[in-house]
């Protein structure tokens, strides 16, 4: 059996907030986003993660992600603790968040690719081989090139997925990345997400 890239014990979030109790107060309340959940995940392992509207997978994410610190139980992943964020963690994880972009609206596609290439510090030739490589397959070479503003959905996403991935991340957590495209995309994408674990031996 391959190794364990993620293991998740007893992981509960708790969020604090407070809600509306008329126009002038407000009151504290705790929502249990996340209900002590166990799983493990292996390497090069391409898994699912479903459950209805508010079941609390975007914040699991964010606990794998290390974007929330979870409130009790274990997390680690790739051997590190996620909340603690390190360089070297960051360097071997992506987030694709559907719901958000990452590309920069006025510029074109690859103006964000380049920022992203000097934020990671992707060498030339390892960055010039993987866009080549991705724009391919995803057959962007033209839409990389307009302004992000321009695009349409299934585009902007195609190339989000391009912006996140250039620094090869073994492991790619994508929340809804196939929101509100249509289904030749949504096709597409998941038989890129393929290509990607086999190419790369991500999970
Ligand atoms: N920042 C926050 N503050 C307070 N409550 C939150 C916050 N973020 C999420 N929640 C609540 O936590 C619960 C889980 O939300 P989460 O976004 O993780 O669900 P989800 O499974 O991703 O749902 P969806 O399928 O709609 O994306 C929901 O009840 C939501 O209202
Ligand atoms: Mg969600």
């Amino acid at each position: 059996m391959k190794e364990t890239v993620v293991h998740v014990k007893n992981l509960k979030k708790i969020y604090h907030t407070r809600v509306s109790r008329g126009l002038f107060s407000t009151e504290k309340r705790e929502v249990e986003a996340v209900k002590e959940i166990s799983f493990d995940i292996y390497g090069e392992e391409v898994v699912g993660f479903i459950g209805p509207n508010g079941a609390g997978k975007t914040t699991t994410l964010k606990c794998l992600s290390g974007l929330l610190v979870p409130t009790s139980g274990e997390v680690e992943v790739l051997g590190f603790k996620p909340e603690k964020r390190k360089k070297e963690f960051l360097q071997k994880i992506a987030l694709v968040m559907g719901q958000k972009s990452q590309l920069w609206w006025e510029l074109a596609p690859i103006e964000t690719f380049k920022l992203n290439k000097e934020i990671y510090g992707i060498p030339d030739k390892e960055y010039n081989e993987v866009v080549n490589e991705m724009v391919e397959i995803l057959d962007i070479q033209e839409v990389i090139l307009k302004p992000t503003r321009n695009l349409s959905l299934g585009e902007r996403m195609r190339c989000e997925i391009v912006a996140a991935l250039l620094h090869t991340p073994e492991l790619v957590f994508l929340d809804e990345p196939t929101i509100g495209l249509d289904v030749v995309s949504q096709h597409n994408l998941r038989e890129f997400v393929k290509v990607y674990n086999q190419r790369y031996k991500a999970t």
